[in-house]
């Protein structure tokens, strides 16, 4: 259960550069163990604290008589006779067997209370459905009353109860929000569910906390609270997209780029990755126009060489499978198809992509 509790409070790891994060949320507590509590679920800060407390005091306790009789009963000479032939003390052996299992059981009772709490949403909760969708290496939220979905980031209303159903696509992964103090592992094949209700405006972590292959690390969203003006407003803060010249459409390419493909691809060209780099993927001729690259393919079973352009990348996102890049390590690896990913956003993307040309 301690691990349980670790996984649950986890701090966010130390500074992330690779997507433009947040800056970790504040420690506000006791020492700065826990992150800023932004839900209702505050019974959980109480549990951790308690088996803080007990794992101090006993750390202390157990170390202080261990060290105090090495010292005090150390042997002294070669041949001096041991102080005592004692092996056995019942009624000391049953108190430091029956306190900790009592404080054992108390801890127990208290975290499982707390975990049925998180499964067992309120009545206003399941009117506020959130669906996270879980795929190597990266997160997918659709809405309540709303066929929009995100990629990477998720509004939610302030103060009001929301439900999330968690389903993988592949793996085992868990949904960790140590904000919200909640945090549940996702099985494939299986719903699980969580609530909560946000009660801080701002931006949080979301983690995947377990582990789910070679991007695990990488694997993390934004989740935004914000007041209930902003979340009701007629553009809805998840479908803006500015694509009204060529420039904004590379700039909202390049921040969904961050959100859902830079787990895997960069834009520095450095090999290694799981998938190609996305510098070179079109180049400047010289008359200053983006042109495609040729680049080896495998399809059907045949290698082939095509040339990159825009019905390229629209087929590499929705059946990355068909098109398969020979070369290595990026042929062994699988993409994670995006069938749904509408074409605008794919637009944006490719946009994104040319921005990187350079002349060859
Ligand atoms: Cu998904 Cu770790």
């Amino acid at each position: 259960m301690t691990t349980v509790f670790a996984l649950l409070i986890q701090d966010p790891p130390g500074k992330i550069n690779y997507v433009e994060n947040p800056a970790p949320p504040a420690p506000n507590d006791f020492w700065g163990q826990l992150p800023v509590l932004a839900s209702d679920f505050t019974h959980v800060d109480g549990l951790f604290y308690f088996t803080y407390a007990v794992c101090i005091f006993f750390f202390v306790l157990i170390l202080g008589v261990l060290a105090f009789s090495c010292v005090k009963y150390r042997r002294k000479t070669w041949d001096q006779p041991a102080a005592s032939n004692t092996t056995h003390n019942t009624p000391l052996e049953v108190t430091w067997t029956v306190i900790p299992l009592i404080i054992v059981m108390i801890m127990f009772a208290w975290g499982f209370a707390g975990s049925m709490d998180m499964m067992t949403p309120s009545h206003d909760a399941t009117r506020n459905t959130y669906k996270a969708t879980a795929s190597q290496w990266n997160w997918k939220f659709t809405y309540p009353n709303h066929p929009a979905q995100s990629f990477g980031e998720v509004w939610l209303e302030h103060n009001k109860p929301v439900q999330f159903l968690l389903e993988s696509t592949d793996v085992l992964h868990a949904f960790s929000l140590p904000s919200m103090r909640v945090k549940r592992d996702i099985i494939p094949g299986r719903f699980q569910s969580l609530w909560f209700t946000p009660t801080e405006l701002g931006e949080y972590h979301l983690f995947c906390a377990e582990y789910c292959g070679q991007d695990h690390s990488r694997m993390y969203a934004k989740v935004h609270v914000v007041t209930s003006a902003e979340f009701n407003q007629a553009e809805k803060p998840w479908d803006k997209w500015d694509d009204s010249t060529p420039a904004a459409a590379a700039k909202s390419g390049e921040s969904l780029y961050k959100q859902i493909c830079a787990s895997c691809h960069n834009t520095s060209g450095a090999r290694g990755m799981t998938g190609p780099p996305w510098k070179g993927l079109f180049v400047k001729g010289p008359d200053g126009k983006v042109v495609g690259r040729q680049r080896e393919v495998r399809e059907n079973g045949e290698n082939k060489t095509i040339t990159v352009d825009d019905a390229y990348i629209v087929e590499s996102i929705r059946t990355p499978e068909k098109k398969k890049v020979l070369e290595e390590p990026y042929f062994k690896n699988n993409m994670t198809a995006m069938p749904d990913l509408d074409e605008r956003k794919i637009k944006g993307i490719i946009e994104f992509m040319k921005s990187l040309a350079e002349a060859p």
